[in-house]
C-alpha cells in the first residue's frame, strides 16, 4: 500500500499530488483566492483549503448536496481550516451550464469585482495535473521498491475523475518502461465513460509532454461493479474491508 494518506497536509489524500501543480499555477497567475467544488464530504476540497492556507490564499467552496445541520468528517475539517465561504448547490450537477458552474461563475465575478484574483480548480483537479502528480508517485514507488529489490507489476487504484489512474499510467510509461499495469476500480461512473475519459486525458497529456506512445498495456483496465448504490454510499463488502484492514493491520480506510 502506498500511504498517500500520510502525505503531509490536513489528513492527507490523493488530491495533494495534483494540487502541487494546480496551486503552482494559481501562484503563477497571482491568485489570492481559490474556488473549488466537490461533494459535501470532498477530500479534494479539504486538501485544497489546507494547501491554500499554506500559500496565504483564501478558499471558496461550492459543494454539491444539501447543507447538513452539523458539519462532520471532511466538512468539519473544512470549517477548522477556516474556509472563507461555503455554498451548496443541489442535485447531481457537474458539467457545463449546471447550477454548479453557474455558482462558480457568479463567485468568480464577485471576487474579481472586489479586486481579488480568484483561481478555479475543477473538482478533483485538471487531468493534466493529476497525470503529472501521479507520475511522480510512480517514481517514488519505483525508488521505494528498488530498495527491496522489487519492481511494481500492478497498481490498483480507485477511479473517480480518472486523474490518479492517468498519472499512474504515465508513470508506468516514464519510469517502468510501460511494464507496470494499472487497474482502476470505479467509485461512481460506468466503465465505458472512464475508459473514454482516460483516452482523452492520455492524448492531451502526451501532447503536452511532446510524446507519442500508447497507454501501457494497450487499453485501460476498469472495473465498475463495486460502486453499489452510488458514490459515497457504503456497501456491506466495503465496510467489511474497512474492518479487515483495521483489525489485521491497524489501517483505517476511507468509507467513501
Ligand atoms: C473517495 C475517492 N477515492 C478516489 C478517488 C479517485 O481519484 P481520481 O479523481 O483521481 O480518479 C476519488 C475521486 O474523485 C474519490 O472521491
Amino acid at each position: 500500500m502506498k500511504r498517500d494518506d500520510l502525505n503531509g497536509l490536513a489528513l492527507g489524500g490523493n488530491k495533494l499530488r495534483k494540487l502541487g501543480y494546480a496551486m503552482a499555477e494559481a501562484r503563477e497567475v497571482g491568485a489570492n483566492a481559490v474556488i473549488t467544488t466537490g461533494g459535501v464530504q470532498s477530500g479534494h476540497c479539504r486538501l485544497t483549503a489546507a494547501a491554500a492556507n499554506r500559500l496565504g490564499m483564501k478558499t471558496h467552496l461550492v459543494l454539491v448536496g444539501k447543507e447538513p445541520e452539523t458539519a462532520t468528517g471532511n466538512l468539519l475539517v473544512d470549517v477548522l481550516l477556516g474556509v472563507e465561504e461555503i455554498h451548496y448547490v443541489e442535485g447531481d450537477s457537474y458539467g457545463k451550464d449546471s447550477p454548479l458552474e453557474e455558482k462558480v461563475e457568479e463567485l468568480r465575478e464577485a471576487l474579481s469585482a472586489r479586486g481579488e484574483v480568484p483561481y478555479y480548480i475543477p473538482n478533483g483537479c485538471r487531468p493534466l495535473h493529476g497525470a503529472l502528480g501521479y507520475a511522480g508517485c510512480v517514481r517514488e514507488v519505483v525508488n521505494q521498491l528498488h530498495e527491496l529489490n522489487l519492481a511494481p507489476d500492478w497498481f490498483v487504484v480507485a477511479c473517480g475523475t480518472a486523474g490518479t489512474m492517468l498519472g499512474l499510467l504515465l508513470g508506468s510509461l516514464l519510469y517502468c518502461h510501460g511494464e507496470a499495469r494499472v487497474v482502476g476500480i470505479s467509485i461512481s461512473r460506468p466503465k465505458d465513460f472512464l475508459v473514454e475519459l482516460l483516452k482523452r486525458g492520455w492524448e492531451k497529456t502526451l501532447e503536452f509532454l511532446g510524446l507519442s506512445e500508447d497507454i501501457p498495456g494497450g487499453e485501460s483496465l476498469i472495473f465498475d461493479e463495486y460502486v453499489g448504490e452510488g458514490y459515497g454510499i457504503s456497501t456491506p463488502a466495503g465496510l467489511e474491508a474497512i474492518r479487515l484492514l483495521a483489525r489485521r493491520e491497524g489501517l483505517i480506510l476511507d468509507p467513501v
